[in-house]
């Protein structure tokens, strides 16, 4: 496999360049030139960008005439990916979430399997070197000192890096062999939102465009695939367009009070949920978790206090939402727990039997992370506007974590 050796002079430029970075990130301040517009918060002008970001990035990369995604940046040749054993994945915050998803399109349209792993474990890992890897490291900021350190290991141990980052020249992209920008333009509010869906979107392409290269993915289904990525945009578009608006800001409102919220998915829906937590967390400084609803009843579900009615936010799509699912929903409504589920717009077994029920456009199974992560956001956001939080600027965070 081709690889540029990473040398000691590389590290210590990377080094020196992480030093200047670490002055940036201090001196970051908004540019006065931009504005939230018709928007309260910056946050909340992400958000509703993420249609024409997401439109932007699909658009770029798939020759429609020979249908085929391009990725020119990556520099291995079609037989080095075929040769390829592993895929790593690694990451911090928002961007691991990314990841966790992306695992499961990589392993749907390949014949890869892929670890995802957070940037600082990473760098505990025993496993040092594996033959025809490739890591791909998420970094919004292309900054983050965890995600640099694992980064330099994975190159010391042999591995072609692919960075996927949305700040041109960032230092990541001075480490990685290859790197792919997420075209999100800049992201002011802390909690990230546009640079989330950005992200899944370019990890999506890539997994596609390793299946096209690997031959698990003929040229027919290259083309049904990416028109099916397309069509999540307008989904997205339904959302920020729909009646459900008012019914996510009615169920924030009933979880605005609860001291923890439970959230719980199935497959990438529990990846999606993590990263609704995250944003709960982020932005009103309350207690939420997600887990796998099956898992939930293996201890999780004891947290259920009927003094409070905790929430419990349920991310069900048609797929997820068989009999067993359905079980572990009722045992938590019997324990006092309120229900909150987000549904496909057509899901009728539910109606009457949970306290807010929020349709979502029906989606795909890979559309859906794109569709109920928007949703899901809108839900965060509006209980930290309730408990009047500094909603771009939540308290200990910063955009980039630099150092320790
Ligand atoms: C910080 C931010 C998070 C972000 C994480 C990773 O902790 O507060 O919002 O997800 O860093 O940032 P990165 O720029 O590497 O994606």
């Amino acid at each position: 496999m081709t690889k540029t050796d990473i040398s000691a002079a590389d590290i210590d430029t990377a080094n020196t360049d992480r030093a200047a970075d670490i002055n940036r990130a201090a001196a970051t301040t908004v540019d006065p030139g931009l504005s939230t517009g018709e928007f309260p918060d910056y946050m909340l002008k992400e958000i509703y960008e993420q249609p024409r970001v997401l439109q932007d990035i699909l658009t770029g990369r798939y020759d429609a005439a020979r249908q085929r995604l391009v990725f020119d940046e990556i520099t291995l040749t079609a037989d080095e990916i075929r040769s390829l054993r592993h895929i790593c994945i690694i990451a911090c915050g928002t961007s691991f979430h990314a990841g966790l998803i992306a695992k499961d399109f990589v392993e749907r349209l390949t014949d890869l399997t892929v670890d995802v792993q957070i940037a600082s474990e990473f760098l505990f890992n025993q496993r040092k070197h594996r033959e025809n890897a490739m890591v791909i490291a998420i970094s919004q900021s292309g900054m983050t000192s965890d995600t640099l350190d694992a980064v330099q290991m994975a190159r010391a141990n042999g591995a072609y890096v692919v960075a996927i980052t949305n700040v041109m020249d960032s230092t990541i992209t001075t480490l990685a062999n290859a790197s792919l920008y997420i075209q999100a333009d800049i992201e002011i509010a802390v909690p990230a939102t546009k640079s989330y869906t950005a992200q899944l979107a370019i990890l999506t392409l890539l997994a596609l465009y390793l299946g096209q290269e690997r031959g698990t993915q003929r040229p027919t289904e290259v083309a049904l695939f990416y028109a099916e990525l397309l069509d999540s945009v307008d989904k997205i578009v339904r959302i920020l367009a729909s009646q459900s608006l008012a019914k996510i800001e009615q169920a924030a409102a009933a979880c605005a009070q609860a001291e923890n919220i439970l959230l719980l998915g199935r497959g990438t829906g529990t990846a999606t949920c993590k990263e609704a937590a995250l944003k709960v967390k982020e932005t009103s400084y309350r207690h939420a978790e997600a887990f796998s609803v099956l898992e939930f009843v293996h201890g999780p579900i004891a947290l259920i206090d009927p003094g409070v009615a905790t929430p419990v936010v349920a991310l069900l799509p048609a797929d997820s939402l068989d009999d067993a699912t359905r079980d572990v929903l009722f045992k938590a409504k019997a324990y006092g727990a309120k229900l909150i589920v987000f549904t496909e717009e057509s899901e009728q077994r539910l109606v009457g039997q949970v306290d807010y029920q929020i349709f979502l456009p029906k989606a795909t199974p890979i559309q859906m992370p794109f569709v109920a992560i928007v949703a899901l956001q809108l839900f965060a956001r509006h209980i930290a506007c309730i408990l009047g939080c500094d909603i771009d600027n939540p308290r200990y965070l910063s955009k980039v974590v630099v150092s320790h």
